[in-house]
């Protein structure tokens, strides 16, 4: 039950191609409500920035709407408005911090600029309680990957390790191409991968040789196994035999997952930290959550995953992540704040 009392925070995310409009109150989650234009990109086989940001444009009043009516709460009801400012698409990122300024003037109320990723943390509040502090979070999306402590998600978060080239979001999707298979490519191989053999190639597993642990024990590289897979694909099909697609579908979703488990929990035992969030786009997985899961049990580490529509980019991230800053008493962001495509993780309120 909400806490009718608890401030309510309006959330709007348009960091990529995602229109998220979310309402919490207090930690509760009253309207997740979610408009993409992930199909105009689709021909594209990637997100095309200029379409991503009309889009908004189009979706973002109605999306208002659909949020408020969902929740049963007027705008005027709404106590506080948070934003994604950055990382992402400077034009996409444009459209929702203008309309948070417009709405936060209008309304006379205090406005959150916040951090992409420390939003993809916080969601998982409205599922599973108060995070632990502190935490190790493994956020992984299309446009990162990154292992994260975080101590006081209001104040800042540090990095331990982040991907060297793609991110890993990025490989599925690619991976999935190749494979001949839609965009976004990530689910897709999830789906296909179900009935594929996770042995079948013994893909590489990216800076975890010796050599290289020395220098990126908790960073990730994701574009030497996406070679991979483009080499074995192009030798089947140079030999005229067929690709077995849900096999190199499970044993590249292996690959990525295997790394990216093994190095979140060198990094939380190398802490003492002994709870492990997952969290963006990839922690849909379903390999990944339950790889995860079943590791982090041998040592002895909890495993907080928020169901996969909140792992996907969404207005209630940015809801949780405003509401938390308003609990914890944090000083609005001034009316004039930057949208910044490349805000860093250390800047989680701008
Ligand atoms: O967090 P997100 O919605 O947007 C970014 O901030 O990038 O993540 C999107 C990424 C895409 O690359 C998509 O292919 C991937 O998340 N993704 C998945 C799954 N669902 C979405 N990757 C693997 N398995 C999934 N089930
Ligand atoms: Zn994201």
């Amino acid at each position: 039950m909400p806490t009718p009392d608890a401030p309510l925070v309006l959330g709007i995310e348009t960091s990529c191609d995602e229109t998220g409009v979310g309402l919490v109150r207090g930690t509760t989650l009253l309207a997740d409500t979610v408009a993409s234009s992930v199909e105009e990109h689709a021909r594209f086989g990637g997100v095309v920035p200029e379409v991503a940001s009309r889009a908004h444009l189009e979706a973002m009043v109605p999306t208002i709407e659909r949020a408020c009516a969902t929740a049963g709460v007027r705008l005027t009801d709404v106590d506080a408005i948070a934003v994604t400012s950055g990382p992402g698409l400077a034009g996409a990122l444009l459209v929702g911090v203008a309309s948070a300024k417009a709405l936060a003037l209008g309304l006379g109320k205090p406005l959150y600029g916040v951090n992409h990723l420390a939003a993809h943390v916080a969601v998982d509040q409205l599922e599973h309680g108060p995070l632990p502090e502190p935490t190790l979070a493994l956020l992984v999306s299309g446009g990162h990957s990154s292992l994260l402590k975080v101590t006081d998600l209001t104040l800042g978060v540090d990095p331990m390790g982040a991907t060297i080239d793609d991110a890993a979001g990025e490989a599925f999707d690619k991976v999935a191409r190749l494979l001949g298979l839609p965009f976004p490519g990530g689910p897709h191989i999830d789906r296909a991968a179900a009935s594929g053999s996770s042995v079948y190639v013994d893909f590489p597993r990216g800076l975890t040789a010796r050599r290289d642990l020395e220098r990126h024990r908790f960073d990730f590289s994701f574009s030497g196994l996406k070679t991979a897979v483009a080499r074995w694909v192009e030798a089947r099909e140079r030999a005229g035999e067929p690709v077995p697609v849900a096999d190199v579908a499970a044993s590249f979703q292996e690959a990525v997952c295997d790394v990216l488990v093994r190095k979140a929990l060198d990094a939380a035992t190398s802490e003492g930290i002994e709870d492990l969030l997952l969290g963006g786009g990839v922690a849909a997985n379903s390999r990944l959550r339950a790889m995860a899961v079943e590791r982090a049990e041998a040592v002895g580490v909890r495993v907080r995953v928020p169901r996969p529509g909140l792992c996907t980019d969404n207005g209630a991230m940015v809801a949780a992540l405003g509401a938390e800053m308003v609990a914890r008493g944090r000083t609005p962001s001034a009316l004039d704040l930057p949208a910044d495509s490349s805000q860093p993780v250390t800047s989680v309120l701008v």
